[in-house]
């Protein structure tokens, strides 16, 4: 189940609630078009966007124990749609604004070699420390490394990792990571993703969509048009799921009842 307790919506949305679920048949549909959303309310929300979404707004999210984003278990959608990427054990993970997902664990428990990178030193030491691990610390000015059997994890600022910090990127697992930054944001950090990686790296994205004006983000609406426009220059890419939230999402409890996810299989081109 996907859980978002913190996450308020900005104002119930009264559509009725529409069959609009899956043609997702596993690993095969290419990403699909969508018109431009109208661009109304976009300058007015733009700079309410960055404000609300700066470190400060996630490191006391940490602080506070305020993290409805993580989830009590594995992402049902890894688990389903991770053998779409053709995995080796052997290959290494890069797991972008990873929080202390269980994911990182369920990674590794496949063989890889897991890195990480998250703003907050709470979520790194909470990840070991809820697993009655001891990590290994090492520190430049930029990052706190935190590392144990084959997990890594970088606190610091994903714009500040280097290739020469993660080399050899084979896999990514993008979980609540896109749509966690505002609009203004992602183009940066779908080009950084793009650098850090190398030809043949394979990406697993998972991306939620909903009316804007329905709720206030983070998670922020991202449609499969606007993943197409970040990433069809650059990846080969193919839609394996897109659905309605479940009515026992949190999301959808709290009103926002006409999301959708959708996960994405990337392959990078040179
Ligand atoms: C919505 S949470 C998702 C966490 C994780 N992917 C998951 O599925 O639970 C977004 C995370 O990104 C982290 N974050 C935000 N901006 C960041 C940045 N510039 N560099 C590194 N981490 C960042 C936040 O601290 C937060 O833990």
């Amino acid at each position: 189940m996907v859980e978002h307790e913190n996450f308020r919506p900005l104002r119930l949305h009264t559509a009725r609630y529409r069959a609009h679920t899956t043609n997702a048949a596993l690993c095969v549909h290419s990403a699909g078009r969508r018109e431009p959303a109208p661009a109304d309310h976009e300058p007015d929300r733009l700079g309410e966007e960055l404000n609300n979404v700066d470190p400060h707004f996630w490191h006391n999210r940490w602080i506070r124990n305020e993290v409805g984003f993580h989830q009590g278990e594995v992402n049902p959608h890894l688990r389903e749609y991770w053998i779409c990427l053709g995995p080796l054990p052997e290959e290494t993970v890069f797991v972008p604004l990873c929080g202390k997902a269980h994911d990182l664990a369920w990674l590794r428990e496949q063989g890889h070699a897991v890195v990480g990178v998250e703003l907050s030193p709470v979520a790194c030491r909470d990840f070991f420390t809820e697993r009655g691990i001891e990590p290994s610390v090492e520190s430049d000015e930029r990052f706190t490394r935190y590392f144990h059997d084959g997990i890594e994890l970088w606190c610091g600022d994903y714009f500040e990792l280097s290739a020469g910090n993660v080399p050899n990127i084979d896999l990514i697992y993008d979980r609540a990571a896109l749509i966690a930054l505002p609009e203004a944001m992602r183009q940066r950090y779908v080009a950084h993703l793009t650098a850090l990686s190398r030809e043949g790296t394979r990406t697993l994205l998972i991306t939620l969509d909903y009316p804007p004006q329905d709720f206030q983000g983070p998670p922020f609406a991202v449609g499969d048009d606007e993943v197409r426009d970040h990433y069809a220059a650059t990846h080969e890419l193919t839609r394996l799921h897109h659905q309605r939230i479940p009515a026992d999402d949190p999301l959808a409890q709290r009103g926002l009842i006409d999301a959708t996810e959708s996960v994405f299989r990337m392959r990078k081109r040179r």
